[in-house]
């Protein structure tokens, strides 16, 4: 049985250079048999945590968006690519807003120490950055945020893939490398014969 690979996109523009990454990642996903499934967040409606607090009684969001069906899917999923732009060093808002959402998955893991329905499965994660310009700390924040993300979510963090000195719509598929990079990593990602890394590899381009 082929494994599931959910590829979420969090940029809201066109072009943008975070999905092209993706999808060139997804290719390589494919390449390696998996089955691809791509989800935009500018076609969604994914409100911010309201930090209600309901989700420590419950383990569940009360509030009723797109967020139900995507954690479903990223619970489902075999292995997630997450894919951002860097806004103000650090992810977007869109991305960010379903990160906060998971906060009623680890008040189900954490408050309510109940498991989640992936424990024990290989669930694996790489994630996709693109920032305009080039600084030394400009990765740091994601780095650190996808952590407890993909932690939250029972994901080995697996791959980055980080590109600097990209700012136009689509100039990323100039670049001399980094398309062909999200395609290889992409299909390691898929491969299930390695063990998962015990840390990130990290992939920094400019
Ligand atoms: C609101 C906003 C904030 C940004 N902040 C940064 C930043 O802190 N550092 C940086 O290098 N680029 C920054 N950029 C530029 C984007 O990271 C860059 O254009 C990138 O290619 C966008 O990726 P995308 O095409 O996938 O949306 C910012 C752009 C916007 C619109």
């Amino acid at each position: 049985m082929s494994i599931k690979v959910l590829g979420i996109s969090t940029s809201p523009r066109a072009s943008s250079n975070s999905d092209l990454l993706l999808q060139q990642a997804l290719a390589g996903a494919e390449s390696a048999g998996a089955e691809t499934e791509y989800i935009g967040l500018r076609d969604l409606n994914i409100a911010p945590c309201i930090e209600c607090n309901s989700c420590y009684k419950k383990g569940v969001c009360c509030v009723e968006d797109d967020y139900q069906m995507l954690s479903s899917k990223m619970l489902e999923a075999d292995r997630l690519i997450f894919a951002t732009p860097i806004f103000f060093m650090t992810v977007c808002a869109q991305a960010k807003a379903l990160i906060d959402r998971c906060q009623c998955l680890w008040a189900h893991k954490y408050v309510l120490k109940q498991p989640l329905q992936t424990i024990g499965r290989d669930r694996r994660a790489m994630v996709i950055a693109v920032g305009g310009t080039k600084s030394k700390k400009m990765f740091d924040s994601v780095r650190l945020t996808a952590k407890y993300f993909l932690d939250v979510l029972e994901m080995n963090y697996a791959a980055n893939l980080f590109v600097n000195k990209i700012d136009e719509p689509g100039q990323v598929k100039k670049h001399p490398s980094a398309m062909e990079e999200a395609f290889r990593l992409g299909r390691e990602l898929a491969a299930t014969d390695a063990p998962p890394p015990e840390k990130p590899v990290n992939v920094e381009l400019t």
